[in-house]
């Protein structure tokens, strides 16, 4: 028995990456996993991994960006458990370019589905929870929406975004039992970034550089502080955001 025995916990996007892995380490806490993913071929594998290590997981197919999708999700979810008691709003989609030649379409897909999808998943789960009077919202936002990280105009703008709906409703709801907090994450390894690195719009040796612990991160550290967050340890924590990115925002960049 885990310190999130038997939580029923939804992770959006949770088909690979970030979203898996915190999937994975929730489930051996003893969570009971909903993976809310719109790729179904990912979604249905992770969910199957899951349950082949013995854990509790499901996969909805669910597109955050559309409110009749997340409604059915949230919906489908009380009736099976009766509850929600985690939410990881993970899912996400980042492109890389000129602010001044990027498609129009590009700044909406990123918005809606970082920035909305948040908000439309957070608005339906955060609902039961109050009705509840307990719940806990993790918003993965990122380094890029604490400081400037240029070409990623649309990315940076959802991620502050995210930190500041975190601080936002994580007071509005501070008072009826529901806490809402973040995670911002560094340069992980991930698909995402490997995608990047194979359309050579990121560079690993420099972000590596880049890094005061001259390493981006791994999964397994983005996963493990998630967990403290969600956890009871974490009680007293909410509408704030937590930098899980080895130091990467506090430094200047000044020569070591
Ligand atoms: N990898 C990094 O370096 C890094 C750093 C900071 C923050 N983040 C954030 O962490 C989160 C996960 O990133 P990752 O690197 O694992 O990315 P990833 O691309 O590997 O995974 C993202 C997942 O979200 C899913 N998704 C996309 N659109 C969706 C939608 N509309 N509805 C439901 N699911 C959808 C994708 O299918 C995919 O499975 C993202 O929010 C990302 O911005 C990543």
């Amino acid at each position: 028995m885990g310190e999130l025995d038997k939580r029923v916990t939804i992770v959006t996007g949770a088909g690979r990456g970030i979203g898996f892995g915190i999937a994975k380490h929730l489930a051996a806490a003893g969570a009971i996993i909903i993976i809310a993913e719109l790729n179904a071929e990912t979604g249905a594998s992770a969910a199957e991994q899951l349950r082949s290590n013995g854990y509790e997981a499901t996969f909805v197919d669910t597109d955050v960006t559309d409110p009749e999708s997340v409604q059915r999700l949230v919906d489908g979810v009380v009736e099976r458990y009766g509850r929600i008691d985690i939410l990881v709003n993970n899912a996400g989609a980042a492109e890389v370019g000129r602010t001044e030649s990027m498609p129009v379409q590009d700044w909406y897909d990123q918005i809606d589905v970082m920035c909305n999808g948040v908000f439309l998943c957070l608005r339906a789960a955060g609902a039961v929870m109050i009705r509840q009077g307990a719940g806990v919202i993790l918003n993965i936002s990122s380094i890029a929406g604490l400081g400037a990280w240029p070409l990623r105009s649309a990315y940076d703008a959802a991620k502050a975004a995210v930190i500041s709906l975190t601080e936002n409703v994580g007071c509005e709801w501070a008072r009826k039992g529901v806490r809402v907090v973040s995670v911002a994450p560094g340069v992980t390894r991930t698909n995402m970034l490997q995608q990047m690195v194979d359309d050579k719009v990121a560079d690993l040796a420099q972000y590596e550089d880049r890094a005061p612990m001259g390493r981006v991160a791994e999964v397994e550290e983005i996963a493990s502080a998630v967990q403290f967050l969600v956890s009871d340890r974490a009680k007293y924590i909410t509408a704030t955001t937590v930098s899980v990115d080895g130091g990467w925002t506090a430094w200047g960049n000044l020569p070591l």
